[in-house]
């Protein structure tokens, strides 16, 4: 089943990429057709990145070739790969905080307009491109503060708004909830009938099930193989991935819940309107809703890390005395944040200093410069392996790991000391789904060993896979609460939106 050359709109013969001496490509030789979604799929550090890096012109490889649209493309750069007409969403963000949403949305295409820059037509035009993917954000307003998941969104719009043959997104979802998704998804879809190439990475399963047409599996720098989507079983991708088949992804976490560890009674901030729930010792509860909807708020607040107008959160039953990260870690709260590079890592430190941080989030750790000098090599090491960091190097810079392996060493905190009440913000974005079994493993032994264990996550078949009990976050407030065989995706999902409104649910785009 040859596909004729002129279905090809683009093509990577025998790339190989090293950094610092290590292999991160090698011979990999892939085809992308006009009119399909190729999903690329392989475990942390498999080398997707480094492959849309070099065809989206921002990483040099060192051997192989690249045909865009026909064009051999030889030393190309992020220009000039623009100039062929390759669209990227990288996975590490790259708007400029500085700016507003318009200017981002326009960043690079200035140059084309004659004269003067246009600001009213810019600002048109920006909302415009938000309002196509159903996001309803003030383009004059500045990137800088806005929360990882919409600046993921700002992203999108950015991408999706310029003419592209070729489409590249690099774990677009990650932070985004179904609704968002959905509508994504729906765009994607789109795009692809009117002829243009999509290449997406993504870490879930069902999401590229239902919307890729092909999937290349990367392990270890190399290509395993391309198969189509139609009839493939997430055994055989897993495989495909792994070299490995994997039993089990979500534990059964047969704990009984004991007495209540977290209390919040009233929680009101700048995005809260009362938020009152509890947690007990060896419970799991998920808390579900959309972007924007404030879940992610709770924990930031029960963590000190947004100021609180009115309420209370206790822990083991004492209050917590004017919030902060400190006084919250005393009692015994910890809190991993969703955004890793804003507030979770230390850009500078080693994978080491990462790991044996005394757990501080945002900013205040790298300001207090905490480091929790009773963490010696060994339980440094025997943290790699529990969580699987690769390379399993103390020593190597953060930021020379990939994504996911980045994600890990923030988690990695949570085994320095004993807390009872673990609030997780999207603890599994963009790791690799023998990772994520990990991460839940851990979860079910915290949970075993008495502590309450608060799961926020956008991902539905996580919440449902891991929680005892769910809220369902919507503008500031809890509108549900699904225990026992109420735990459904259908009742979550029906939870986002007004009930009146429960047409949106099936257009998919969100409020
Ligand atoms: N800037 C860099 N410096 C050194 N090594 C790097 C750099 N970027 C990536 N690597 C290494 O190259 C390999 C491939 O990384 P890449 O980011 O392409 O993986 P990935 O498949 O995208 O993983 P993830 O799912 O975690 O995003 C990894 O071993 C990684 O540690
Ligand atoms: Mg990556």
């Amino acid at each position: 089943m040859g596909t004729a050359e002129e279905d090809v709109v683009l093509r990577t013969e025998a790339i190989t990429k090293s950094y610092a001496g290590a292999r991160a490509l090698e011979n990999v030789s892939f085809d992308l057709r006009r009119g399909e979604i190729h999903a690329l799929l392989g475990e942390n550090g498999a080398g997707k990145s480094t492959l849309i890096k070099s065809i989206a012109g921002s990483v040099r490889p060192d051997s192989g070739t690249i045909t865009i649209d026909g064009h051999r493309a030889d030393a190309l750069t992020p220009t000039s790969a623009a100039a062929l007409g390759v669209g990227t969403v990288f996975q590490e963000l790259s708007l400029i905080p500085q700016l507003s949403i318009a200017e981002n949305i326009h960043l690079g295409r200035e140059q084309r307009r004659r004269g003067l820059l246009d600001k009213r037509r810019m600002l048109a035009d920006a909302r415009e491109a938000l309002a196509h993917i159903g996001v309803d954000l003030d383009p004059r307003r500045r990137v800088a503060g806005l929360p990882r998941a919409q600046m993921q969104l700002v992203e999108i719009a950015r991408v999706l708004h310029r003419e592209s043959a070729v489409l590249i997104l690099d774990e677009p979802t990650a932070s985004l909830s179904v609704g968002e998704s959905a509508r994504l998804f729906e765009i994607l879809q789109s795009l692809r009938s009117r002829g243009i190439g999509i290449i997406y990475i993504s870490h879930r399963l069902a999401e590229i099930k239902a919307l890729a047409d092909r999937v290349t599996v990367l392990r270890d720098g190399r290509k395993v193989g391309t198969v189509d989507t139609a009839g493939v079983t997430d055994d055989l991708l897993v495989e495909m991935m792994a070299g490995r088949s994997l039993d089990q992804l979500f534990p059964t976490v047969a704990t009984t819940p004991g007495r209540v560890r977290l209390r919040a009674s009233g929680l009101r901030t700048a995005t809260l309107a009362g938020v009152s729930f509890e947690v007990a010792a060896g419970e799991i509860v998920g808390l579900a809703g959309l972007v924007g909807s404030g879940k992610s708020d709770i924990g930031r607040v029960c963590f000190g890390l947004d100021a609180l107008q009115a309420g209370s959160v206790e822990v083991d039953g004492r209050a917590l005395q004017r919030p902060s990260p400190i006084r919250a870690m005393r009692q015994g709260l910890i809190y991993y944040p969703a955004d890793r590079h804003v507030e979770g890592l230390v850009r500078t430190g080693t994978l080491a200093d990462n790991i044996t941080l005394a757990p501080v989030a945002a900013g205040t750790m790298s300001r207090l410069g905490i480091v929790d000098r009773r963490a010696g090599a060994d339980r440094v090491q025997t943290v790699v392996e529990a969580l699987a960091i690769r390379p399993a190097d103390p020593g190597r810079p953060i930021l020379g790991f990939s994504g996911g392996n980045q994600q890990k060493a923030l988690l990695a905190r949570s085994f320095a000391r004993d807390f009872g009440v673990h609030v997780f913000d999207e603890p599994t974005v963009g790791i690799d789904i023998g990772a994520k079994a990990d991460v839940y493993a851990h979860m079910k032994r915290l949970c075993e060993a008495g502590a309450a264990v608060v799961l926020i996550s956008s991902d539905a078949e996580e919440i449902l896979g891991m929680s005892h009990r769910i809220y369902v976050v919507r503008e500031g407030r809890i509108v549900a609460d699904l225990r026992g065989a109420d735990r459904t995706e259908e009742n979550v999902v029906r939870a986002f939106f007004d009930s009146q409104d429960s047409s949106s649910v099936t257009s998919g785009s969100p409020r």
